[in-house]
């Protein structure tokens, strides 16, 4: 079992009406708040009238029409100005994971004298941010539980993952009643990042049975329950479950002591959207079975045998191989079936620029390191591009 150190200190607060104790959790903070949103599911969800009604008596300044795969020259830095202008105390983020990821920028932005890109490459370290206070509506990204933001960059074809101690909100309020107005086509998109989520965990060189029980126990769990909620969008306790599972399948903890694996779906995906601003977890879902059949070898062939019967039900006196491959299949008919695109073209995304883009996820993702569970180079990153449209 490999070493680790776990530390979540955000504050989940779960469950039906629970955001009635936003103005107590705030008001430890500060009064003076940056309210920012997205393009206005919470205005028609009503959820934005009840979020200002309870921030009476606090000084709020808004930021609106923050994007899916949120965007640096725009959300990020205008965020920063507004912040620094009204002597922000607190950022609270409300909607999905690309609102809560771009206020993670800001609050680190504001607390920086210079480039705030350079926080989110790295090239300086995060010394602090701002309190960040989040009510997620959307089960998917897990950004309400871990410290990381992801921003895109338009100008340079740059979608940049930003990891730091510092972006963990103080507090997230996970209502699975916010998420009942979601269409079927981001309930399932965000059940797929989820899902890949653990994927990217389970599939690694040191697992143990503890941590690989958990993983599997969620992705049946999103498996079945995703099912429910596109049929009936207000079951609450399905929605409950797949928040649930989704809050904590990014943060590490379904993986205690199990080797890292490099993420490298995530590192493809972030490249597709940078390019063509797709839906994260849509494009997820296409890569995985490539990436599963590309990297199916003797040596990785335990762990999809493992998946295919722990999570597939497929039947374990199979032939090894027949199983694991029986595993793969089954994974890209249960995307299908829950009404996801399966090939890149069906999202935009023809031949022209997937040189270009398997060079520049080889030159920034890092994927053929020892760090990463089956090392990927250009050529394996361009075969599974190819093999996805
Ligand atoms: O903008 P509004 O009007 O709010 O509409 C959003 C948006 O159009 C809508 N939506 C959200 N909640 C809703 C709703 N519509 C109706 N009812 C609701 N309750 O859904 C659309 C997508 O929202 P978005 O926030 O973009 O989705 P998601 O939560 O999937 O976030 C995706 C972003 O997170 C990043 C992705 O790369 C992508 O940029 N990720 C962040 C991670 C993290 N912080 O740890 C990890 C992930 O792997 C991921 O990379
Ligand atoms: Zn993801």
């Amino acid at each position: 079992m490999q070493n680790f150190e776990y530390n979540t200190p955000t504050k989940l607060i779960y469950g039906e009406g629970v955001i009635t104790k936003l103005p107590e959790v705030l008001g430890g903070i500060g009064k003076r708040v940056l309210l920012t949103y997205g393009g206005g599911s919470i205005k028609k969800s009503g959820l934005y009238a009840r979020v200002t009604e309870l921030l009476k008596g606090f000084e709020v300044t808004e930021l609106s029409g923050i994007e899916p795969n949120p965007k640096y020259s725009t959300s990020v830095l205008e965020g920063v100005r507004l912040c620094k202008e009204k002597n922000i105390q607190a950022v609270l983020a409300v909607g999905g994971g690309s609102v809560l990821d771009c206020s993670k920028a800001i609050a680190a932005g504001a607390l920086y004298d210079g480039e705030p890109w350079d926080l989110i490459i790295g090239k300086v370290p995060t010394e602090a941010a701002l309190p960040i206070v989040d009510i997620i509506t959307m089960a998917a990204t897990g950004s309400e539980y871990d410290p990381g933001c992801v921003i895109s960059r338009t100008e340079t074809n740059d979608k940049v993952g930003y990891m730091d101690q510092h972006l963990y909100p103080v507090a997230s309020f996970v209502d699975p009643t916010y998420t009942f107005t979601l269409p079927n086509r981001q309930t399932a998109a965000g059940v797929a990042d989820a899902m890949n989520h653990i994927f990217e965990q389970y599939f690694n060189a040191d697992p143990n049975d503890f941590a690989d029980g958990m993983m599997e126990a969620g992705l049946r769990s999103l498996m079945k329950n995703v099912k429910i909620v596109l049929e009936a969008p207000g079951n609450y306790d399905a929605r409950a479950e797949i928040f649930l599972v989704s809050s904590l399948a990014c943060n590490g903890i379904l993986s205690l002591g199990e080797k890292g694996s490099g993420w490298p779906m995530h590192g493809i995906e972030h490249a597709l959207s940078a390019y063509y601003d797709i839906t994260h977890g849509i494009g997820l879902a296409i890569i995985t079975p490539r990436w599963m059949a590309h990297i199916l070898n003797e040596q990785t062939l335990g762990r999809f045998v493992r998946y295919g019967v722990n999570v597939m039900d497929i039947d374990p006196k199979l032939p090894r191989h027949t199983i694991a491959k029986q595993a793969i299949a089954d994974t890209y008919a249960f995307f299908e079936s829950i009404g996801i695109p399966m090939h890149l073209k069906d999202v935009g995304i023809d031949e022209s620029r997937i040189i270009e883009m398997a060079k520049h996820i080889a030159e920034n993702e890092g994927l053929d390191g020892r760090h990463v569970y089956a090392p990927l180079t250009e050529a394996d990153i361009l075969t599974i591009l190819r093999n996805s449209l």
